[in-house]
């Protein structure tokens, strides 16, 4: 970020959980490594927001360190953007605690994903899964943010993250920029495969989604097996042929191919060749990014050192925003 300084801030989180998938992939990541040339980049490693449910310390060790290296063998650049993770930068709690004391119960009541996961994890409904939206509002707020790119599923938390940035806003002057979400429609969500009136979910059985580091024989099982639909016919339709269409998103976003002439092209011919072409695009698509991961996977020092880097260069920004936040919400700061 060196000699950048103008470019706007762009800021975007992958939890450390479950499998990262192609989900993930097509609704973030992928546009990560589209943006990064254009903003100031902060990719974090929300490992924070992944305590939310029981994780297994080692599970959780392991993860972070792949994400970490997922984020760099997808392209993104650590000498540019900072990769860092959560819990390294204390900032992120503090504001947290900060931001908690400006969000409404109401507000938080009404979160899909807070009533789902709660739902999900009905033995373990503890306060961190409710206040999930404001560490994520503290984790966007604390860098100024411009720009935020997430799938569909985190729409609600831009949401309230602005309502939170604007209420502070307006009644200490000028503290927050307030963030603009980046959700591209066609990518936005990718659904399950095997239930594809639900979004693909790394908390979900394997079969229902595509891991970046499935094997091409997984990937292409996995497709030849997706629930589609008995009309026949290859349409671009998300209502009515939700598995048809959901492949039809992922094999254009992949193959660059646009959506009019895809169907065209494909229209008349069998789901096999559908499935079968979206597999090949996955497989293509993923297949220099697996190599890339497991070269890095095999330098554990070099990934530690670049999270060690790049959480000095995180902490060095949130500092400069907690410090104000502190300053004009009147705490004695000597
Ligand atoms: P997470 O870890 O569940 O997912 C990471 C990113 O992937 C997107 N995504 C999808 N996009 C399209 N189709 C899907 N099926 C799909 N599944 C997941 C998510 O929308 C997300 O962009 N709360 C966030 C992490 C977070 C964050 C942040 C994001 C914490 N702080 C600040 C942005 C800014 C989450 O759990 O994402």
């Amino acid at each position: 970020m060196s000699d950048t300084a103008k470019k706007p801030i762009l800021f975007s989180g992958i939890q450390p959980s479950g499998h990262i998938t192609l989900g993930n992939y097509i609704g973030a990541l992928r546009n990560f490594t589209i943006l990064e040339s254009d903003y100031n980049c902060l990719f974090s490693i929300v490992d924070l927001h992944a305590l939310t449910v029981r994780q297994d310390p080692a599970g959780l060790r392991r993860k972070t360190v792949e994400l970490a290296a997922l984020y760099i063998a997808a392209g993104l650049n650590p000498e540019e953007s900072i990769i860092y993770c959560q819990s390294h930068v204390p900032q992120h709690a503090e504001l947290a605690w900060i931001l908690n004391c400006f969000t409404y119960m109401g507000e938080l009541n009404r979160m899909t994903q807070f009533k789902d996961k709660a739902q999900k994890h009905k033995d373990n409904i503890n306060a961190g899964l409710y206040t999930y939206p404001v560490l994520m509002a503290a984790d966007i707020l604390l860098y100024q943010t411009d720009l935020v790119p997430v799938g569909a599923d985190q729409k609600q938390h831009l949401e309230i993250t602005r309502d939170i940035a604007e209420r502070v806003n307006a009644i200490h002057k000028g503290v927050f920029k307030v963030p603009e979400p980046y959700i591209p429609k066609q990518t936005a969500k990718i659904m399950s495969l095997t239930e594809p009136e639900r979004k693909m979910s790394k908390s979900d059985p394997e079969d229902s989604f595509i891991a970046l580091t499935d094997t091409p024989e997984t990937i292409s099982r996995k497709f030849r097996r997706a629930v589609t639909d008995s009309d026949g016919e290859i349409r671009y339709d998300p209502e009515n042929k939700p598995g048809v269409s959901n492949l039809l998103s992922i094999l254009s976003t992949l193959s660059g191919e646009d959506m009019d002439s895809l169907t065209a092209r494909l229209s008349g011919q069998g789901y096999g060749k559908l499935k079968d072409e979206t597999a090949q695009a996955t497989i293509e698509t993923l297949k220099p990014i697996q190599e890339r991961f497991h070269q890095l996977m095999a330098d554990k020092d070099y990934l530690a050192k670049v999270l060690t880097d790049n959480a000095e260069r995180a902490r060095y920004l949130a500092n400069k925003t907690l410090r104000k936040v502190y300053k004009k919400l009147g705490l004695y700061q000597p």
